[in-house]
């Protein structure tokens, strides 16, 4: 997929701005602090209809401004889309050649975008929540229904949390919560299959491409829940366990098993990577997952996502860099952000639109 052009309103420090993208590389120079990492921002706002660097909606709006918009065409091999995002202090909306799409589930594979920042390190790194969420968003790109089962089941488990939270041992009513706990199991059933599915997958591929760049280092995801996943009836022993925990759940007023609480690690050679590896390994590790994501993306759709590379050369040995230009050399469509245009090879300069960024102003030099 391409987009062809891009038009921003009142986000971040920008005020206004409208650019047509070249459909192979687009490189944005600029010093700190003027507006590069805003705009791959905006690209991915578009294309996921979310921030990767903010929970709160209304920081994207620029200063002293009630709204903001962002708007691209998308063309695909066979088709050709506007699509629209609108946030202002009444909310987002989200359109597709000017149609309101209610369901993000509907919208969001229609710019998919792969994202590289010096952030992503915290999906090794950080919290379960984090890496919870990069799941949610990557299967959510590829599979439109994985964010169906996932909004019902985030749902239905508020619906028991409060409930839980209202209730106690004397007043809980077993009747209805098994009725919702049957509902829970058969979500969270779904969710399970795509997500265990999704991890053999990126397993087979991150082995593969973390093996060549590092010289035959064996890296490896290790999926895990508090539910046996590998069991046959799945449904059943989800529904037993959430019967079996209900004291426990009570007493935290929390559903305490469920897809919610899950989690991946990364094994390096047998080891954890995060206590064992080095952090030059760490970083690879997280390279390799989303060149993986970008593998099994170009096999489900026979076309290649967007690549966003905020500021990751002068963070990458030759090698690695290597191996991220290779994709950039296949003709995917690229956005590339530096302090440095030296930081650049040269022969990625060839094919390349190129633009100053200086206080939210963006001008093109090439
Ligand atoms: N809502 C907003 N309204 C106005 N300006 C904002 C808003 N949010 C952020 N900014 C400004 O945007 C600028 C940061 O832009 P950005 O993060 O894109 O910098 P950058 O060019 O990527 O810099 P670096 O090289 O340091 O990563 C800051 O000056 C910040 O004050
Ligand atoms: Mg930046």
């Amino acid at each position: 997929m391409e987009i062809k052009n891009i038009k921003i309103k009142n986000f971040r420090n920008y005020k206004e701005l409208e650019l047509n993208f070249n459909k192979k590389i687009n490189i944005f120079i600029g010093n700190n602090a003027q507006g590069k990492t805003n705009l791959i921002e905006s690209l991915y706002v578009l294309g996921i209809t979310k921030s990767h660097r903010t929970y709160n909606e209304k920081k994207l709006i620029k200063e002293g401004e009630d709204f903001l918009k962002i708007s691209g065409i998308v063309k695909n091999e066979n088709t050709k889309k506007e699509l629209e995002i609108l946030i202002s202090n009444k909310g987002k909306s989200v359109k597709i050649d000017k149609n309101i799409i209610r369901k993000t589930s509907e919208y969001i594979s229609n710019l998919v975008v792969v994202l590289f920042c010096p952030d992503d390190l915290e999906i090794i790194k950080g919290s379960p929540s984090i890496r919870r969420r990069f799941l949610n968003i990557e299967l959510g790109q590829i599979d439109n229904n994985y964010l169906v089962h996932l909004n019902k089941y985030n749902k239905l488990l508020k619906n028991r949390n409060e409930y839980l939270k209202q209730n106690n041992e004397r007043t809980i009513e077993m009747n209805f919560l098994e009725v919702l706990d049957k509902q829970i199991a058969e979500e969270a059933t779904m969710l399970y299959n795509k997500r265990i599915k999704f991890i053999d997958e990126l397993n087979i591929y991150i082995k593969k491409i973390y093996k060549k760049i590092s010289n035959g280092d064996i890296i490896q995801i290790k999926y895990e829940t508090n539910v046996d996943v590998k069991q046959e009836k799945l449904e059943e022993l989800i529904l037993k366990k959430l019967k079996s925990n209900i004291k426990k759940d009570l007493l935290f007023g929390t559903t305490t098993i469920g897809p919610h609480r899950d989690d991946f690690l990364f094994y390096l050679n047998n080891h954890k990577i995060n206590e064992y590896g080095s952090q030059g390994q760490q970083r690879l590790a997280a390279l390799c997952l989303k060149l993986a994501e970008i593998e099994i993306f170009i096999i489900k759709n026979n076309d290649y996502p967007i690549l966003l590379l905020d500021d990751i050369f002068s963070e990458l040995d030759e090698k690695r860099r290597c191996s991220v230009i290779e994709y950039i050399n296949k003709g995917i469509q690229t956005f590339i952000t530096a302090t440095d245009i030296n930081d650049i090879k040269k022969n990625i300069l060839k094919n390349s639109d190129i633009y100053d960024v200086k206080e939210g102003i963006i001008t093109k030099l090439k």
